[in-house]
């Protein structure tokens, strides 16, 4: 076995507390030789900040390159509120995006049974869910120019994000929903704004034209983005993959995460185009969930979406689609046994630590492991 290099790139906030976690499972699975992990760690977001006064070293950017794949934890906080615009935490984790080409982030939102409870719709409505998000990573209004505030001299100013779109960028993520949709229910729906937005015409006659030429085999619908989000709460169980554009997809993603009864728990993959000799993919894990400051360092911070993160690094960067199998039983199990982070756990009774629930999400791994 070749070493695999990992970077992992904590952040602020609670990421440092979930990457332990993520960390020692990996000390486990080397010292197994199940695994063969090289880890380096580096800094972006605010802690990257306060070190250099940037987001994110090109030197750190040179290593994210360079790496099989780059784990995150998560940026972001109030302290870095007053830093310059291009600076902020953001900044970093928007510029490993766009300097990788990690334009396809994939965000799978699961209902473990054991958490219907958690979630803030009805049971029925939620149990058994098993959706994914594709969301668009590196283009529309995150990306577009111009971008900028312009004060109009007369008292007012005129702010300006720009949504733009390429067929290519349409193509190229319309291709992944559905290579992936065709591995699940065969289903996908596209969400745009083609009833307002010139973006929204062109995504939705891309994704169909894409579809009639390559994959007349998967079922495609398109639906209205604000209409898809109703939806999404109405009956999330009609999807099975849903393409959209990068806002959209933020949006629609951190609804979807409520769906599974808390923000901690869902993982998303950014992958990049498969190269053409090799057919490795440039790859970042990451947590949908944010920084959550009000709670850093409390030892509060649920680990599950991070260590699921990992569980997807295993299986889109290395292959190893049975030990990430094993690392999502073993979640679904500790959960099952009725082991709660503060944010999944029911009002009024007994929850546990951060390290206590990366420890039997250890455990339960050794445990089906043998
Ligand atoms: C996400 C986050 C990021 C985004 C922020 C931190 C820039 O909300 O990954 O969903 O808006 O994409
Ligand atoms: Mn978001």
């Amino acid at each position: 076995m070749t070493p695999q290099k990992l970077l992992l790139l904590p952040g602020d906030g609670i990421g440092p507390e979930v990457m332990g976690e993520v960390q020692r499972l990996i000390d486990w699975l080397n010292a197994q030789g199940l695994t063969q992990f090289e880890t380096e760690t580096g800094l972006v977001g605010g802690c990257a900040y306060d070190a250099d006064k940037v987001a994110i070293t090109d030197a750190t950017v040179a290593k994210a390159k360079a790496a099989d794949a780059i784990l995150l934890g998560a940026v972001g906080g109030p302290k870095w509120d007053p830093v310059p615009f291009d600076v902020r935490p953001e900044a970093g984790l928007l510029r490993l995006r766009k300097d990788l080409e990690l334009f396809a982030n994939l965000r799978p939102a699961i209902c473990y049974p054991a958490l219907a409870e958690a979630s803030s719709l009805k049971r029925e409505i939620i149990e058994g869910l098993d959706i994914v998000i594709v969301r668009e990573l590196t283009g529309g209004v995150y990306f577009g120019e111009p971008k900028e505030i312009t004060d109009l001299g007369n008292g007012q100013k005129r702010a300006v994000d720009t949504q733009v779109y390429e067929t290519y960028e349409i193509e190229r993520i319309a291709r992944v929903a559905f290579e992936l949709a065709r591995k699940r229910g065969n289903k996908v729906t596209s969400m745009e704004k083609r009833n307002v937005m010139k973006s929204g015409v062109l995504w939705n006659e891309v994704v169909t034209r894409v579809h009639a030429n390559e994959y007349k085999d998967v079922k495609l619908e398109h639906q209205l983005a604000d209409s898809g989000g109703m939806q999404l709460v109405r009956n999330p169980k009609q999807f099975d993959v849903i393409v959209t554009d990068n806002l959209f997809g933020d949006v629609l993603s951190d609804i979807a995460a409520m769906l599974t009864g808390s923000l901690g728990m869902l993982p998303s993959a950014s992958l990049g185009a498969a190269d053409a000799k090799t057919g490795k993919r440039k790859a970042l894990y990451e947590p949908v969930h944010g920084s959550a400051p009000d709670i850093a360092g409390k030892g509060l911070a649920n680990p599950v979406a991070m260590l699921a993160s990992f569980a997807m690094a295993l299986r889109y960067s290395f292959d190893m689609g049975k030990l990430a199998d094993t690392i999502e039983k073993a979640i679904a199990n500790v959960l099952d046994k009725g082991v709660r982070t503060g944010d999944i756990a029911p009002a009024g009774t007994k929850s546990v630590s951060t390290s206590q629930m990366g420890e039997a999400v250890l455990k339960e791994v050794q445990a089906l492991h043998g």
